[in-house]
């Protein structure tokens, strides 16, 4: 079969592989009709991600057709249209069983946070992911789910994390009724945060950025105030006077280890690897709540971390809540508000590469170049 792999840092392309085959009774193999690159592979791309291993296929965002089941799968068959949650996680551990899917004790040997994500290297369980023509989809009965009546293909790709993080992230900011609530970062994840903000009960929602076409997707898309930081001195100080010197009840933070706005944090954190990341955006995060407000993180960061502002989230008694989405738990809901109309996911899909161009797409997502917000991987174009 055809699919991504990694050569290093800032190298991937397509290559022949074997097709995976059911390693486990409870195990499915998928046809993929479609994969998405999540702001978690750029990551991964830029090499940043411990054990990211030469080989991996990436992709843990991903739909696709039943095409094998191993003999004790009972909730699917052969030909069945599944969409696939990027955790891999067991369904039955203490912490499954508590709804923590992104913290399954029985998928990942190597760590005791994180469980297993598809095709996000052997510190998150050494699963190949979803840019492929196939993929081994473990604990088959558990995961996927069949593509509900109504749902089309790319709004339930969206659903296997972009979405469901950005809802996921609304919910853990806790947000009660009229709250202001700030997002940092307008890409997808962002993107849907604010946009899931309004359903919670905020008055209101900025997004802060740099990239002037994102902002512009998220005033059309979510209805927020935009702020690209760019052009302040101190953004923080800027969302002191927005809110009446007083800070956001809640922020989110959609942004991550590679935050760019200082440059020299960028520079020792992402380029020299001097910090396990930068942490611009969360430190943001931290001085532009108010005090007994919330930061809630979806930015994804490194194991070991430096230089955050843990003092002073100390002393404003903020409440931090963050995790790897559990993407699963918000389904259904998810399925109710795109139904009703009030999600359409693919709005913010702006280009659909075949497998074959995937190096083009992940330099065009990485350099965040032709208007790119959301690239979907089309496995067989023809
Ligand atoms: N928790 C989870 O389950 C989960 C799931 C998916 C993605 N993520 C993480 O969420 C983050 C966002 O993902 P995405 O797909 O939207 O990625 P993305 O790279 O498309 O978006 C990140 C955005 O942040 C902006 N940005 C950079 N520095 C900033 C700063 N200091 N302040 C404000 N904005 C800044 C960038 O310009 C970009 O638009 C990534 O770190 C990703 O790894 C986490
Ligand atoms: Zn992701
Ligand atoms: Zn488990």
């Amino acid at each position: 079969m055809r699919a991504m792999e990694y050569r290093g840092p800032y190298k991937v392309a397509v290559y022949e592989k074997d097709i995976p085959k059911i390693e486990h009774p409870n195990d499915a193999i998928v046809r993929v009709t479609l994969a998405a690159i999540c702001g978690s592979d750029l990551h991964l791309y830029h090499g940043l991600m411990p054990d990211t291993r030469v080989g991996m296929t990436f992709g843990h965002e991903f739909i696709g057709v039943v095409e094998e089941v191993g003999s004790s799968v009972q909730n699917l068959k052969r030909g069945d249209r599944v969409m696939v949650p990027f955790n891999v996680y067991c369904g039955s551990c203490y912490f499954c069983a508590r709804g923590l899917y992104s913290n399954c004790h029985n998928v990942n040997p190597n760590a005791t946070a994180v469980g297993g994500i598809y095709g996000y290297s052997h510190t998150c369980g050494g699963y190949d992911g979803g840019q492929a023509e196939f993929v081994r989809v473990p604990f088959a009965d558990v995961g996927p789910s069949i593509i509900p009546e109504g749902i089309e293909d790319e709004d339930a790709l969206l659903m296997t994390d972009a979405l469901s993080t950005g809802y996921f992230g609304a919910q853990l900011g806790d947000i009660s009724e009229g709250d202001t609530v700030v997002v940092f970062g307008a890409g997808p994840v962002g993107l849907f945060a604010a946009r899931s903000s309004w359903l919670m009960g905020a008055g209101r929602v900025i997004v802060i950025d740099h990239l002037e076409y994102r902002l512009e997707k998220a005033r059309t898309f979510a209805h927020a105030e935009t702020y690209n930081f760019a052009e302040y001195d101190d953004i923080v100080v800027e969302m002191k006077r927005a809110t009446d010197y007083l800070g956001a009840d809640v922020v989110i933070d959609a942004v991550g280890a590679e935050a760019d706005g200082n440059f020299t944090q960028h520079v020792t954190a992402t380029k020299f690897k001097l910090q396990g990341g930068s942490p611009i955006a969360l430190n943001w995060a931290i001085d532009s709540v108010r005090k007994g407000g919330t930061v809630s993180v979806m930015g994804a960061y490194g194991p070991m971390f430096s230089a955050v502002k843990f003092g002073d989230a100390m002393n404003k008694g903020l409440t931090l809540r963050m995790n790897q989405a559990p993407v699963k738990r918000q389904w259904p809901r998810l399925f109710e508000h795109i139904k009703s109309g009030y999600f359409k996911p693919n709005d913010i899909v702006t280009h659909r590469i075949p497998l074959e161009h995937i190096a083009e797409g992940y330099h065009m997502f990485s350099a965040k170049l032709d208007g790119c917000i959301k690239p979907v991987i089309v496995p067989n174009a023809g």
